[in-house]
């Protein structure tokens, strides 16, 4: 049954969007809800996982029964990403992570000043590549949200990161991507399209996810 597909795997899903501080009051965010991150760790639950879920800034309710972590920034989010990493048989990235943050942080609420104000920004650290680079056993799933040439990206990104599987998503498709209840992806691995996941619930995306990913693991010795 699907209520064992996953017992006693390690399972770390992020979700939500990183916050990137300007000021004690004011940060650089993003649209991610963290409804796709939740319906994956509730789904890893149902399926016997022990879930960790890393979540940034969210407006949905995270799932009972999961270990919660808390983070802002991008920078937090791979500490506690990293620190577990090894002990981790399956981790999944659906977060929205900040790609640039403000090269300085003011300790004090920034004064208006002149009519225009620029603001410099640097990279941040990339986690999936990190976690694509430093991967031994683990089973790592990527999310790739883009708004044009989402398979040629998606690929792109599965192979620069290292991943096992990505899941694309077109974030421009109504009914998909940010804050909707429902989403439309397209699964690939190495060797191309693995499945495509049609307008339907988080929910259901998540679970479909899932069993793929089961289906996927190395089979553990003695089972
Ligand atoms: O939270 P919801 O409102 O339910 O919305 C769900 C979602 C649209 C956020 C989700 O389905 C999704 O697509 N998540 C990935 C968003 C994203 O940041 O994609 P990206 O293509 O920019 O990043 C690619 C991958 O690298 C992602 O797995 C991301 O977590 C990871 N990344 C990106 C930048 C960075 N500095 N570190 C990372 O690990």
């Amino acid at each position: 049954s699907s209520g064992s597909l996953l017992a006693g795997k390690r399972v770390i899903v992020t979700a939500g969007g990183t916050m990137e501080r300007l000021d004690p009051v004011r940060y650089l965010t993003n649209d991610s809800s963290g409804k796709m991150g939740f319906a994956i760790a509730e789904a890893a639950q149902l399926m016997g996982a022990e879930v960790t879920l890393v979540a940034g800034r969210t407006s949905a309710s995270p799932p009972a029964g999961v270990n919660l972590v808390k983070v802002e920034s991008a920078e937090q989010m791979l500490v506690a990403v990293t620190a577990r990493y090894d002990e981790a048989d399956i981790v999944v990235k659906a977060a929205a992570v900040a790609d640039y943050r403000p090269v300085v942080v003011s300790g004090q609420k920034l004064k208006k000043s002149g009519d225009r104000l620029t603001l410099e920004l640097e990279r941040t650290a990339d986690i999936l590549q990190t976690l694509g680079e430093r991967k031994k056993h683990q089973f790592l799933v990527g999310f790739a949200a883009e708004t044009e040439q989402l398979d040629h990206y998606a690929m792109d990104k599965l192979r620069r990161k290292n991943c096992d599987l990505i899941v694309a998503n077109d974030v421009s498709e109504s009914g998909a991507g940010f804050n909707e209840e429902t989403n439309i992806v397209k699964l690939f691995d190495a060797g191309g399209l693995v499945e495509s996941l049609p307008l339907q619930s988080k929910r259901s995306i998540a679970r479909k996810l899932l069993e793929i990913v089961a289906e996927r693991l190395p089979r553990s010795g003695g089972m």
